[in-house]
């Protein structure tokens, strides 16, 4: 199966934002991750709806977007509104998993469960058939530019065999410290969306990292 990048703008910068979502949606990727910070459940604070919303209008690509916050129910509705195509939120968050998941899959979109490096694998198995998406994190979440935690591989390999064996239909994605090195390894261990930020913007030009990063996985 192909192997998809989602960008990171998180490794960019935002006085650039126009420049680098113009730029995603001439890239080869089919995918933008947007990193939704809320200062509370990760220590970092980035943007919030009204962000994702005004930059839609540049690009007609997948908007990945990773909730890092508390109060999902709350706020789902703006997320969605703004133009979400898939919403993924934290595992760890103190609510009704299963509720939110239902109210995001009622809207249409794809719901994605994310899960922290510290988190047993084995916990997101009883919601793993109610998701299209399952996002482990191969960094402590919060910041771009972290060093990717070999010890999450089994986690991988586990989360993706036991998605193959019981034939659903969800996909890997892996977040956190991905480039030419790691992603491979993360592909060998099942991943099939690889989220990449630092990595890409540190080559120079975004077009060319990110479509070189889709050809040398493909
Ligand atoms: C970290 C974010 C990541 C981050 C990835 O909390 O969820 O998406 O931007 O950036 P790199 O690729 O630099 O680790
Ligand atoms: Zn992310």
């Amino acid at each position: 199966m192909k192997v998809k990048i989602s960008p990171s703008i998180l490794g960019g910068s935002f006085s650039n934002i126009e420049k680098i979502i113009v730029d995603l949606d001439k890239s080869k990727a089919e995918y933008i991750h947007f990193d939704v910070m809320d200062g509370d459940f990760v220590p970092n604070l980035t943007f919030g709806a009204k962000f994702i919303s005004d930059v839609r209008k540049f690009s007609k690509k997948i908007f990945d977007v990773h909730l890092m916050i508390n109060r999902v129910d709350k706020f789902l509705d703006e997320y969605i509104k703004a133009g979400s195509d898939i919403i993924t939120f934290h595992y760890e968050i103190d609510e009704d998993i299963k509720k939110i998941i239902s109210k995001i899959k009622n809207k249409g979109i794809k719901c994605g469960l994310a899960i922290k490096p510290r988190t047993n694998w084995s916990e997101i198995l009883p919601y793993l058939d109610l998701i299209d998406q399952v996002t482990i994190m191969t960094v402590e979440p919060g910041f771009s530019g972290q060093k990717f935690m070999n010890n999450q591989v089994d986690k991988i390999k586990n989360i993706s065999n036991q998605i193959k064996q019981n034939n659903m239909n969800v996909e890997v994605e892996i977040d956190g410290g991905i480039n030419f090195e790691t992603g491979k390894i993360c592909i060998e261990a099942g991943a099939d969306i690889l989220v990449a930020g630092s990595f890409l913007f540190n080559q120079g030009d975004l077009i060319s990292s990110t479509n070189k990063m889709l050809e040398n996985f493909n």
